[in-house]
């Protein structure tokens, strides 16, 4: 949600500011966003130029052709994805104040904007738009009316704003410098040479330096050409070391595919094997990221309760069959936004697992926040370096999937799942579950899976070939037993967010309970099979949920291991994906449903990669 780009630089004012800001914006798309607009610092000392337009980026770029900017020192940029305020040009970001001096953009909700509102028009403050960012930059123009500084007025107005929100403001008379604050709401600072970036995530400014700092809850930073400046909210510098970005721009790139999420999917098999690589010292021990647990601490819990959302949380239910069955410790998986209104059971023998791509999503912070309140230790399981989840949960264990770009999420899910795997391993030799040669076969299990996801990538065609006959359907059941069942669930999302079908995921015992009553004749229906290999049982169990099915009229497609030929008997058509341990099988089996639903969505001619009304990073409760 709402991107923001700021940049500041030693050189004459010319383009490179907007420059910057407008590509930094560009690469910030994937957030999702619904207008854009930009503010530069000129040589005018009364007013910052600014454009800013409703719908995609293209707009502002004809704008910004039509109705040049003049030359500048620095720039701020905007995303926006409406919260308070239609997608209008007036609502869009930036937003001027002090007679257009100062220009301000926001990311987050501030809470206590009507009070505040109601506040600046009593003191005859005329607004322009009915956003809740408005309010702020009045706020920020009294305070620099009143003689502060540009930063020293921001550190004014955090103390009185509620909710969350990123600032970026500039001010006209202060050409060489942005400021910029956050609370529950994400901002890294970029370092460069003679110049210093700001933006919601280091894909912002990735082109530019690989070396960034973090900005803690409720700072205030100032860049300047040369220098960066953090203090807290009362003004007190601090210190902080800088850290390096393990990837490239190009990482953030296409790579030659037509789309960020089918070049994600493709980076599959190395998003796996990156996230597997080095972890288990020779005592077995899993190497976290940051932060620790103490051993005493994880022998001692009891439970273990996964917060997440959407596909992350998919990862989670994926995860629990793992640690149960390996570790014996009960493991409950909750949708963050409902964990903490539930009054959960949370001790400080509850192990909280926080999985998330981005580190940013408010939900999943929250949930984050309220269980280290109850005392629970929290290992995090994130994508994103250096994220709010990341920084406040107590240890960490990075996926180490590169930039997730597209909306939908693929590449994170199979590194989540590998990362839930590593955690349940490490708790399993730690707690004593499992011998040495049992933790190193199951370690080897994973190794061997990027190869496979490969060979699944290798033989798509099949697949992508069905997506691009059912384009006028209109709704699609997936089905899944045990760690099919979670596959299901995002095979059923995935064709969701991007082809805008209805799906629905069942665990297949549940069909005959109620959602059988969907089925009738033509129905596609795609069922995850186990492999004849592992429970006989559960094999058999599935063929039955298929033939019941079937019987009603509907279009059986079978997701089953290489050699399970008895699959054919029952399905319209059978994808094969490579022979794995069960628990592995989630890794191999989602990728011709991300594959589907990437194609179907493409057949009816959406937009894969920013499907509508998403956004990448939920940064809003
Ligand atoms: O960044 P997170 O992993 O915390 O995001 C969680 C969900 O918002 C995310 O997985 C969402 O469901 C995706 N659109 C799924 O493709």
């Amino acid at each position: 949600m709402c991107g923001i780009v700021g940049y500041v630089g030693s050189g004459a004012p010319g383009g490179r500011p907007q420059g910057v800001v407008m590509s930094g914006l560009a690469r910030l798309e994937y957030r999702g966003y619904d207008s854009a607009g930009i503010a530069v610092v000129t040589e005018d000392t009364e007013r910052v130029a600014m454009s800013k337009k409703a719908g995609k980026l293209v707009n502002l770029e004809k704008e910004l052709a039509e109705r040049p900017l003049a030359p500048g020192t620095a720039a701020i940029g905007h995303t926006r994805w409406a919260t308070h305020g239609a997608p209008t040009d007036a609502n869009a970001h930036p937003h001027l104040a002090a007679g257009g001096r100062i220009a301000i953009i926001h990311n987050g909700i501030i809470e206590n904007f009507a009070a505040l509102r109601a506040e600046l028009l009593d003191e005859g403050v005329e607004f322009l738009s009915e956003t809740d960012t408005e309010v702020a930059g009045h706020l920020l123009a009294r305070e620099v009316d009143r003689g502060l500084s540009l930063a020293d007025a921001m550190r004014a107005i955090t103390r009185r704003l509620e909710g969350a929100f990123t600032l970026l403001a500039v001010d006209a008379r202060e050409p060489r410098s942005v400021v910029g604050a956050r609370r529950n709401s994400p901002l890294v600072i970029g370092l460069g040479e003679g110049e210093n970036f700001l933006g919601s995530d280091v894909v912002a400014f990735i082109e530019h330096t690989r070396d960034a700092l973090e900005l803690h809850q409720d700072e205030v930073v100032e860049i300047t050409p040369d220098g960066v400046t953090i203090t807290d909210i009362r003004g007190l510098v601090v210190e902080r070391e800088p850290y390096h970005v393990d990837w490239d721009a190009s990482a953030a790139q296409k790579g030659g595919f037509a789309t960020f999420m089918e070049k994600e999917i493709h980076d599959q098999p190395t998003a796996v094997a990156d996230t597997l690589r080095g972890r288990i010292d020779e005592h077995g021990r899993l190497q976290l990221d940051g932060g620790m647990i103490h051993e005493t601490i994880l022998n001692s819990i009891d439970k273990i309760i996964v917060v997440a959302c959407g596909t992350a949380a998919y990862a989670g239910l994926v995860g629990r069959y793992a640690i149960e069955h390996w570790c014996r410790i009960p493991v409950e998986v909750e949708l963050a936004h409902e964990f903490r209104y539930r009054d959960p059971v949370v001790s400080v023998r509850t192990l909280v697992v926080a999985i998330s791509q981005s580190g940013e999503t408010m939900d999943t912070i929250m949930a984050v926040r309220h269980a280290q309140q109850q005392g629970a230790p929290v290992i995090a399981i994130v994508n994103s370096q250096g994220s709010t989840i990341a920084r406040e949960a107590d240890a960490v264990l990075y996926t180490r999937a590169g930039p997730e770009i597209a909306v939908a999420s693929t590449k994170a899910f199979l590194a989540q799942i590998t990362a839930v795997y590593l955690l349940g391993i490490y708790l399993a030799e730690l707690r004593g579950n499992k011998f040495p040669d049992e933790i190193e076969s199951l370690l080897d299990q994973l190794d061997a899976i990027p190869a496979k996801i490969q060979r699944v990538l290798d033989t798509s065609e099949p697949i992508r070939e069905l997506a691009r006959t059912m384009a006028n359907e209109r709704t699609v059941l997936f089905l899944g037993r045990h760690v099919g069942c979670p596959v299901a669930l995002e095979g059923a999302l995935k064709l969701k967010e991007l082809a805008y079908i209805h799906a629905e995921g069942f665990a297949a015992g549940e069909l005959k309970h109620g959602p059988i009553a969907l089925v009738e004749e033509g129905q596609p229906v795609f069922i995850v099979l186990p492999s004849p290999r592992g429970r006989e049982s559960l094999h058999s169990k599935v063929i039955s949920n298929v033939q019941e099915v079937r019987a009603r009229g509907a279009r059986t497609f079978v997701i089953a291991e290489e050699g399970d030929k008895e699959a054919e008997n029952y399905a319209e058509q059978v994808f094969y994906v490579p022979s794995a341990p069960v628990l592995m099988t989630p890794l191999l089996s989602v990728v011709p449903l991300q594959l589907f639903a990437l194609e179907l969505a493409a057949a009816k001619g959406y937009d894969v990669d920013q499907p509508r009304n998403l956004a990448k990073s939920v940064t809003v409760e």
